[in-house]
């Protein structure tokens, strides 16, 4: 291979990179995974329905992923939600994250 090349396909690798890990989340898989896991708790479009459960519809979505992060690696403590993060993904976490701050403008 010449360097032009060379130079192509490495140029060709980088863009490929960067549109997977700069791939968009999808709220819609956030959206089916809520309704299963977590909808019981937290109600439809992030609106619970008990004092106890806080509302997550319409809540920043970085704020989300920070918080489901935490709960995961157990920086922040609590006994229902931990067990509940430690089966999320960085990716589904995204996904749930996206489609909860959107949730509030779905209502
Ligand atoms: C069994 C009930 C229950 C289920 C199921 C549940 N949660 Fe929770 N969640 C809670 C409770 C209780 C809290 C409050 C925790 C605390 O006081 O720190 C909470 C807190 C949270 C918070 C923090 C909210 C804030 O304002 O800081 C997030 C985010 C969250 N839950 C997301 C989820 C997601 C996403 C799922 C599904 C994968 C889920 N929860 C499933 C009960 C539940």
């Amino acid at each position: 291979m010449n360097q032009t090349g060379i130079l192509t396909t490495a140029a060709c690798l980088a863009a490929a990179l960067f549109t997977a890990s700069a791939q968009a989340a999808d709220p819609a898989a956030g959206k089916t995974q809520y309704e299963a896991t977590c909808a019981a708790c937290h109600g439809a479009n992030g609106i619970s329905v008990a004092p106890v459960y806080p509302n997550l519809g319409g809540q920043k979505e970085e704020y989300l992923v920070a918080q489901l992060k935490a709960f995961r690696d157990g920086s922040r403590k609590n006994d229902i939600m931990q067990p509940q993060a430690q089966g999320l993904n960085n990716t589904q976490i995204a996904n749930l994250a996206a489609y909860l701050e959107a949730a509030a403008k779905l209502r």
